[in-house]
């Protein structure tokens, strides 16, 4: 089963939100899912609407020692990634430390392209987070230095906070269809609940079942599901 990495080459864009999400949304199509933290923050427990104080066991342990969220395998990777044996294990090709029966997401911090480049490797998919500002969009070149982001076959990307009022979204919308087509993969909009929800320690789609968000995030997990060969393991309402 596949490794799907969610890294962005500038922070605070939404790649822990998405990597939640993802996993939320492929577990809800029938997929046994484990998300792992890579980042020091331990902040993507918080989409999940777990508090802060929770305790995530770290990878590494007995199969099913996480914990599990809406079907989702919950556990932390940040110490492990400071072990260099994990890392000597991650510079065998073809050996993965992951188990294979399940797909495994990874959220990996902006700043932290050691482990990000360490996983690349054995990833199906990078997702990239966009936002529609200046800072994340000139970070392109960045995505994987040397390489246009435009033939990097592995990579999709995801903007994130979009919003049809602001015309530097709706144009950053436009240029970054063309300049991407289908490898633009979703398009998220910016809602405040996300927010509201993990300040009320719970999940969005129980905190604001309305969201708009909710679609799109659902749309992400069928679009990286079609882009692995994936398909859906229950029956869906249609
Ligand atoms: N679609 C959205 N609508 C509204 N708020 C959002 C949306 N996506 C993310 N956010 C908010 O933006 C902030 C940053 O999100 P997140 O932590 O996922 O970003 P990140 O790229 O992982 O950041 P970091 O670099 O700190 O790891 C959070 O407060 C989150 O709730
Ligand atoms: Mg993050």
């Amino acid at each position: 089963m596949p490794l799907l990495i969610c890294h962005a080459p500038t922070g605070g864009v939404g790649t822990t939100f998405l990597a939640a999400h993802l996993a939320l949304g492929l577990a809800a199509r029938g997929h046994d899912v484990t998300a792992i933290d890579f980042c020091h923050a331990d902040a993507l427990k918080l989409f999940f609407g777990l508090p802060p104080a929770q305790e995530v066991p770290a990878m590494g342990g007995a199969p099913g020692a996480g914990v599990i969220v809406d079907g989702v395998e919950l556990l932390s990777g940040w110490s492990v990634a400071q072990n260099p044996n994990f890392l000597r294990v991650l510079s065998r090709p073809g050996e993965s430390p992951f188990a294979d029966d399940r797909i495994v997401v990874a959220d990996i911090s902006s700043a932290d392209l050691l482990i990000k480049n360490s996983l690349l490797p054995h990833a199906a998919l990078h997702l990239c987070t966009l936002m529609p500002r200046p800072a994340s969009l000139a970070a392109l070149t960045k995505v994987q230095p040397g390489t246009p982001a435009i033939e990097l076959d592995r990579t999709a990307f995801v903007l994130n906070q979009a919003d049809d009022t602001l015309k530097l979204s709706r144009h950053s919308q436009i240029f970054l269809r063309e300049l991407f087509g289908d490898n633009l993969i979703a398009t998220i909009r910016r809602d405040e609940a996300v927010n509201e929800a993990l300040a009320s320690f719970k999940s969005i789609a129980k905190h604001a079942p309305q969201s708009v968000v909710l679609p799109e995030l659902t749309a992400l997990a069928i679009a990286v599901e079609a882009r692995c060969g994936l398909s859906a393991t229950v029956e869906l309402p249609q």
